[in-house]
């Protein structure tokens, strides 16, 4: 059945897409992003000169994705630094401009850290703000290696899973290079499976309301070569009941304790979807996303978005009518409930497979067992 759903598209770009890098011109540093509000209708880049351009530009998910926030906020706090700005104030507006994807505060204190160890050590504002860069560009780098060793384990998880090979992979949001210092968390496993020649089909969720899979994950999937099929979110449903779907692999903002999990919303239907239809629901995550110090799902702050993400389609290139400059799909003045994230409890999560290992079944006492050992390591 899966082949009447064609190929939706075939591009041979490379597959790395800077999202992030930052710059030293003449006229002072800056941290030019790849602006994901345009994609993919544009390729623009968008080169934020201080941190409240950064804050700005994070709050619009012109960058976005939980490991790439962390990466954004550590390069933010160096650009702060290196421009001679209040690291301190820098920290906290960063740290702050989006509360669920824990990675961004952790990303944002390690670079304060740098900053205030090299400061108090040497007095010197300039060698502090270089040990700031030092440390972002430390965990740019690291989460491009932890992309590759996720790519590995949860490709050895899936065979081991799925022993037919010919995995038919439903994903939600968006999980590549463009959340990444490497090739991404969720993603990265179905590239390696491509790769491996054992992946049949990645289902790409369009992901409502700000499109992420269908502008996004499509746009990665389609530079890879890769047979994806973009579907409503609505329609996994059925997909599920048509037997098409051997595993869901998604990625998470913030994982508390108890292993429950912060993802994009939609995330937790497709958990109870995929408990009811047998098939496995993987979370693929750097151990940055883990929050020892949020003990419980309930605990997670699920960011809240304007309304007009729900009332309006931003369409680019349409007649711009909407307050938030996209167009209306509903009457003026109706209220919408658009909560960025949903929590799955870890009963419904096969695994967690992060850099260091997996963990099958997702307890707090394997979770804790697992960020423990990565610490000594
Ligand atoms: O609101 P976004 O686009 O930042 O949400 C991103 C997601 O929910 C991703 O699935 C999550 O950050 C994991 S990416 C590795």
């Amino acid at each position: 059945m899966a082949d009447q759903y064609a190929q939706s598209g075939e591009d041979n770009r490379p597959t790395e897409i800077p999202a992030i890098r930052w710059e030293e011109p003449p006229e002072g540093p800056v941290l030019v992003l790849l602006d994901q509000t345009r994609l993919p209708a544009e390729e623009v880049e968008l080169v934020c000169t201080d941190a409240p351009a950064l804050v700005e530009a994070i709050r619009s998910l012109a960058v976005r994705g939980a490991p790439l926030l962390g990466i954004a906020g550590a390069y933010g706090v160096a650009l702060a630094a290196a421009r001679g700005f209040d690291v301190d104030d820098a920290a906290l507006a960063l740290a702050g401009a989006r509360p669920t994807a824990v990675n961004l505060a952790v990303g944002v204190r390690r670079a304060q850290a740098a900053y205030r160890a090299e400061l108090a050590k040497s007095g010197d504002a300039g060698e502090a703000a270089v040990a700031a860069l030092a440390a972002a560009r430390a965990l740019h780098r690291e989460d491009a290696e932890a992309s590759a060793r996720m790519a590995e384990r949860g490709l050895a998880l899936l065979d081991e899973l799925l022993p037919g090979g010919g995995h038919r992979i439903l994903t939600h949001c968006n999980t590549g290079s463009l959340v990444s210092g490497g090739e991404g968390t969720a993603f990265a496993v179905a590239l390696a499976a491509q790769r491996a020649g054992r992946l049949r089909r990645l289902w790409v969720d369009e992901t409502r309301p700000l499109l992420q899979g269908a502008r996004l994950t499509a746009y990665e999937a389609a530079r890879t070569g890769m047979a994806y099929t973009l579907l409503t979110d609505n329609a996994a449903g059925s997909l599920f009941a048509a037997g098409e779907v051997d595993a869901v692999l998604i990625g998470a903002d913030r994982i508390a304790a108890d292993g429950s999990v912060a993802n994009k919303v939609g995330s937790y239907p497709l958990a109870v979807l995929a408990r009811y239809h047998h098939v496995p629901f993987i979370v693929v995550a750097p151990l940055t996303t883990v929050d020892p110090d949020t003990p419980d799902g309930a605990s997670i702050e699920v960011e809240q978005r304007a309304g007009f993400e729900v009332t309006e389609v931003a369409v680019p290139q349409a007649p711009v009518t909407g307050a938030g400059g996209g167009v209306p799909v509903a009457p003026l003045g109706t209220q919408a409930y658009n909560p960025a994230f949903d929590v799955t409890p870890p009963e419904l999560v096969t695994a967690i497979v992060t850099e260091e290992g997996t963990v099958s079944p997702v307890t707090a006492e394997a979770l804790a067992e697992l960020c423990g050992r990565a610490r000594q390591v």
